[in-house]
């Protein structure tokens, strides 16, 4: 059988160039066109790269269209559901989901690693009241590189899963440090009898001591359901293939920086509110926007095209259909309502909107429907988590999945130094 090519005729001289079309297991074909420049002596151009393979995968899989994703190839339904966010950084790092062994194995590994250096705490002293804590944590991460040169060259399995725990356990730590500094309030230290979730929360939530809060009834613990609620909201947001966070920690891989450093620039890269950023902006809208009353108008404002307003927390690059993240997002906000005493104003206004904008032609004629970050923040807010925090638990979660991009990106013979082109129009 022929090889499956695509003809391209330059019109001014009708000489045509043929390349090669590449079939992945799923998803649109690709056009091979690495010897382009050098066959034609022209560039593609593709800002926003909406058109662009920049590498192969074998993460994450996502179908806009139908709203599908998929770790591994296991559906984000069945992970969300019945596994925990420790077995999908596993199966992410691994390939595999882990035996009930190699989960313990790994656990345990994650909490010895979760402690920082006492000198790298010592740089939080550097940092002003009300730092954002993005700003903390991304400076820190780039710090943390300097405690671990040897992951500068890493060459075997062994380093890099080391490289890898390291960062998986202390990325909490790190948050939660710097969002009690931006408090001006002590650190709560990890705690090795902890799971990786409730660790979290209680170095956020707990007084000096490790002490949680103090209620009419005594001491309010962290509930289960809330554990179980951060830890969906976690494995959700573990990967999601080249996205524009992803794509920086690859580009700057491509230099040979240290590991720690893209990760950085990633978690600097998703603060913006396009990206990460948008959880924070959602509950920030939705608290502007005030009651029920006012949808309407604001839902106008996000039409208008002489008006910069967007609402935030839909749209998406990809999905062209609800974000299945969503989907399950709205479905714990909907079981969780009582349990956690959802904020129900709140929820009232992003459900208006929700039902307004799902039949409303501007958005339906878009392909608008919510994102993940429509969901995250009434969650996140009965969990007792503040605004500024929410982009920090999306680099939580996401960690793993940089952190895979980054070691698959070394492993494959293909990576080249990233390095556009462009269409000059200066003078
Ligand atoms: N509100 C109103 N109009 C919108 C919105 C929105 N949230 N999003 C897109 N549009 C319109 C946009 O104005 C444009 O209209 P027209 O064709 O008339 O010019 C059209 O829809 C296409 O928009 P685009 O900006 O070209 O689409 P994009 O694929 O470049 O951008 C996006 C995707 C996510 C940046 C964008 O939808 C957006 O800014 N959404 C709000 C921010 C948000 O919720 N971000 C979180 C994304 S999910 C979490 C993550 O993975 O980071």
């Amino acid at each position: 059988m022929n090889k499956a090519t695509v003809t391209l005729t330059d019109n001014r001289s009708g000489q045509s160039y043929e390349y090669d079309i590449m079939d992945g297991t799923r998803g649109p074909s690709v056009v091979d066109l690495r010897s382009f420049f050098a066959d034609t002596g022209m560039f593609t151009y593709d800002p926003g790269y909406t058109s662009t393979a920049s590498c192969s995968s074998q993460i994450t899989f996502i179908d806009g269209a139908k709203g599908e994703l998929r770790y591994r190839g296991i559906p984000i339904e069945k992970l969300a559901t019945e596994h925990s966010y420790l077995e999908t950084c596993y199966l992410l790092l691994n390939g595999e989901l882990p035996s009930k062994e190699a989960l313990q194995d790994f656990d345990l590994e994650l909490r010895h690693r979760a402690y920082i250096h006492e000198n790298l705490r010592l740089l939080f002293d550097a940092f002003p009241n009300n730092a954002h804590p993005m700003a903390t944590l991304s400076a820190t991460i780039t710090a943390l590189a300097s405690f671990h040169k040897e992951h500068l060259t890493l060459d075997n399995d062994a380093d890099y899963h080391t490289m890898a725990s390291r960062l998986l356990a202390k990325m909490p730590t790190i948050a939660a440090f710097a969002y009690r500094h931006s408090l001006g309030i002590p650190f709560i230290q990890p705690d090795i009898d902890l799971s990786f979730t409730k660790n979290f929360l209680t170095m956020m939530r707990a007084y000096p001591g490790g002490k949680m809060h103090l209620g009419p009834n005594g001491h309010e613990e962290i509930k289960e359901v809330e554990v179980r609620a951060l830890d969906t909201i976690f494995t959700l947001h573990a990967d999601h293939e080249q996205n524009a966070s992803t794509t920086v920690v690859r580009g700057v891989a491509s230099t040979g920086a240290h590991p720690y450093v893209a990760i950085s620039s990633g978690i600097a890269a998703l603060w913006g509110r396009a990206h990460g950023g948008a959880n924070e902006s959602v509950i920030a809208q939705l608290e502007m926007i005030g009651s029920v009353e006012n949808v309407e108008k604001y839902i106008a404002r996000a039409k208008d095209p002489d008006d910069d307003f967007r609402l935030m927390g839909f749209g998406h690059r990809v999905y062209k259909n609800f974000d299945p993240r969503a989907k399950i997002l709205k479905t714990l906000q909907d079981e969780l309502k009582e349990e956690l005493q959802l904020d129900s104003r709140l929820m009232e206004i992003a459900g208006k909107i929700e039902e307004i904008a799902l039949r409303d032609e501007y958005f339906v004629s878009r392909n608008l429907y919510p994102n993940i970050d429509f969901y995250t923040g009434i969650i996140l807010t009965a969990l007792q988590i503040p605004k500024n925090m929410f982009t920090p638990i999306f680099v939580i979660g996401r960690t793993v999945g940089w952190i895979t991009q980054w070691i698959e990106f070394k492993k494959d013979p293909q990576s080249k130094i990233a390095r556009p082109r462009q269409l000059y129009t200066g003078a």
